[in-house]
């Protein structure tokens, strides 16, 4: 029996997850996105789901597909209603993992008819989105909270400041500079930062194992 409860060391936790894009509309038939697939933040919630977690993936538009009774799924489009479902949840889980590639910037009006095609140069005024996971830094009590950074230059230097900036527990580096990491590729290489700033490295491997590997790291160092 033993050996049960040690294979679901998260059972009885409840854990949010944000993956995949944001869009931010334009006008009715366009927007701002980008070309993440959403495969990290559901691999995760797999992992995490494996472990006994009750998982709450909060998505942004992907074509992943997630079956596993621990996990429930609520799809978002936008930056400010990934916000706003983060915050509805926030306060209950025990472990808030930010995988999705929030737009930074969104239109600062959104045209109600489709924008028409002109002769001259079209100008769009943008405007920045809300940080989610600087804003769940903010009201923070006994969570953990963990971050991801997708940095190509300066890279851990850069994700220990999102650390003190956003007031995380860990962050997950993903370097873009390796071939075969990042968005559109089934495999990643991460370093994990602690808030005291070690730093762990792992292989380049499969978005599934690197999710196991983060997972692994939260409950042995983490929880
Ligand atoms: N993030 C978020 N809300 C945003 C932007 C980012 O929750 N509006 C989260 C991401 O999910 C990720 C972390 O913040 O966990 C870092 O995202 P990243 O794009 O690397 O950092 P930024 O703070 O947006 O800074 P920059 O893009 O300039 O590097
Ligand atoms: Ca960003």
């Amino acid at each position: 029996e033993n050996d049960i409860l040690s294979k679901l060391p998260l059972k009885g936790k409840k854990i949010l997850i944000t993956a995949g894009p944001t869009y931010e509309a334009i006008d009715p038939v366009r927007f701002i996105g980008n070309h993440s697939s959403g495969k990290m933040g559901f691999a995760i919630a797999n992992a995490a789901a494996n472990l006994g977690a009750e998982v709450i993936l909060i998505s942004g538009p992907s074509h992943q597909q997630i079956q596993h009774s621990l996990v429930k799924r609520i799809n978002v489009i936008s930056a400010d209603e990934m916000y706003k479902e983060c915050h509805t949840y926030f306060k209950e889980v025990d472990i808030a993992i930010l995988s999705a590639a929030v737009a930074d910037y969104k239109p600062k009006n959104i045209a109600d008819q489709k924008i028409k095609k002109k002769d001259s140069t079209l100008r769009m005024e943008l405007t920045p989105t809300k940080d989610i996971l600087a804003s769940l830094g903010e009201i923070k009590e006994h969570q953990l909270l963990i971050g991801f950074a997708l940095e190509t230059n300066n890279e851990i230097e850069n994700a220990k400041n999102k650390i003190k900036r956003k007031n995380l527990d860990a962050i997950v580096l993903n370097s873009l500079q390796d071939k075969g990491a990042g968005f559109a590729t089934n495999t990643n290489k991460i370093t994990i930062i602690d808030k005291n700033l070690n730093e762990k490295p792992f292989e380049l491997k499969s978005k599934v194992e690197v999710a196991k590997d983060i997972m692994n790291e939260i409950v042995t160092k983490l929880v």
